[in-house]
């Protein structure tokens, strides 16, 4: 029988040409201390360290105007709040301006470079990256996670990978009802909604899986930054949690850092002494390969694509894209029916 042919889909995947604007989770807060610590980020080298008087964190373009070495290269250190060049060690102040030459008479006025906005919240960093070099905008400040503030439970433990594709891949799972059985192990979802309100979006999700029944919500804030909080309720009817952070920073246009982060409640006998909870972390985290790790295997060599074929049993994935698109353009392009809090239950 003669069927009508049907042309193969030929997929369209093109590549944003801006990074996304926002707060940008890069790591926790005991990973940042007097040592400088080198960030390769948005197609450059950035350098971060904690100062010696302000126990801030400071962020700086790593590349040393004078003659170009790595402000987080060997042999930079800290001296007060400002960072000291390995080559021939002029001094940089949090400000980004050149504080003192130790062979000179008179500094440079061009001797300036960018400085990046820093904030801690939740036990985290951030930086706030925007191509148009604007402030950070109020609204968008990571709110404190009542969870996070509680007692009892470990530190948080990062693990980063370097993904070579562009981060709206990683983004997708929000909406991506489908994933949860082959790629985590739910089969059964009782619950799926997702919630759209700005530069916030929500994941509610609730189902079976081997583990036991999960009730899980998950929150970008912003294009970087996703907190996760899972209650499982174990076959013999034990109630567990836990945290997860799902993060990524563009490293170039095809590629970004993927940093998965892990809390548990700290358990018993391990009050009180930090590296043995994360120990346990970390052990708990070499268990779980339907977690996170799972996602990783499918975007490590997945191929963006604009145009997925949808079928009505997906998630609102083309209405997640829309919401992630708003960190791609200026601030004055951002539609303002993104604003409004939109729902989509997918439950059925
Ligand atoms: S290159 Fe940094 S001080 Fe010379
Ligand atoms: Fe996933």
């Amino acid at each position: 029988m003669a069927t009508a042919a049907v042309e193969p889909y030929v997929i369209q995947s093109t590549l944003p040409t801006r990074y996304p604007r926002g707060w940008f989770c890069i790591g926790a807060d005991y990973e940042f201390t007097t040592t400088p610590r080198k960030l390769d980020y948005f197609g450059t080298s950035l350098v971060a360290y904690r100062g010696e008087n302000s126990g801030a964190v400071h962020l700086l373009d790593a590349y040393c105007p004078h003659m170009g070495a790595n402000l987080a290269g060997e042999g930079s250190l800290v001296n007060g709040d400002s960072v000291i060049c390995p080559f021939h060690a002029w001094s940089w102040g949090p400000d980004g301006v050149c504080n003192d030459i130790p062979y000179a008479k008179k500094i440079p006025e061009k001797a300036r470079i960018r400085s990046w906005p820093v904030m801690e919240e939740n036990q985290l960093v951030y930086m706030w990256y925007d191509p148009d070099g604007g402030e950070p905008i109020e609204e968008q400040r990571i709110p404190p996670n009542p969870q996070v503030q509680e007692d009892g439970w470990t530190p948080w433990v990062i693990r980063r990978f370097d993904v070579q594709n562009n981060a709206r891949e990683l983004i997708d799972n929000m909406a991506d009802k489908a994933h949860f059985g082959p790629v985590h192990g739910t089969g059964n979802i009782t619950h799926f909604s997702n919630i759209c309100e700005g530069h916030m979006y929500t994941q509610l999700m609730q189902g079976n899986s081997e583990l036991g029944t999960i009730d899980s919500k998950a929150q970008y804030f912003g294009p970087g930054y996703m907190i996760h909080e899972m209650h499982i309720t174990l076959p013999d009817g034990v109630e567990t949690k836990m945290m997860s952070l799902v993060m990524n920073v563009p490293t170039g246009m095809e590629s970004f850092e993927f940093l998965a982060g892990f809390k548990y409640p700290i358990p018993p006998g391990l009050e009180g002494n930090i590296l043995a909870q994360i120990d346990f972390v970390n052990s708990k985290i070499d268990e779980g390969e339907r977690g996170v790790q799972a996602d990783l295997m499918i975007w490590k060599d997945k191929v963006a694509i604009d145009n997925p074929i949808l079928c009505d049993g997906d998630g609102p994935v083309t209405r997640l894209r829309q919401w992630y698109a708003q960190f791609l353009v200026p601030l004055d392009q951002v539609p303002e029916s993104l604003k409004e809090r939109k729902v989509y239950d997918k439950s059925n």
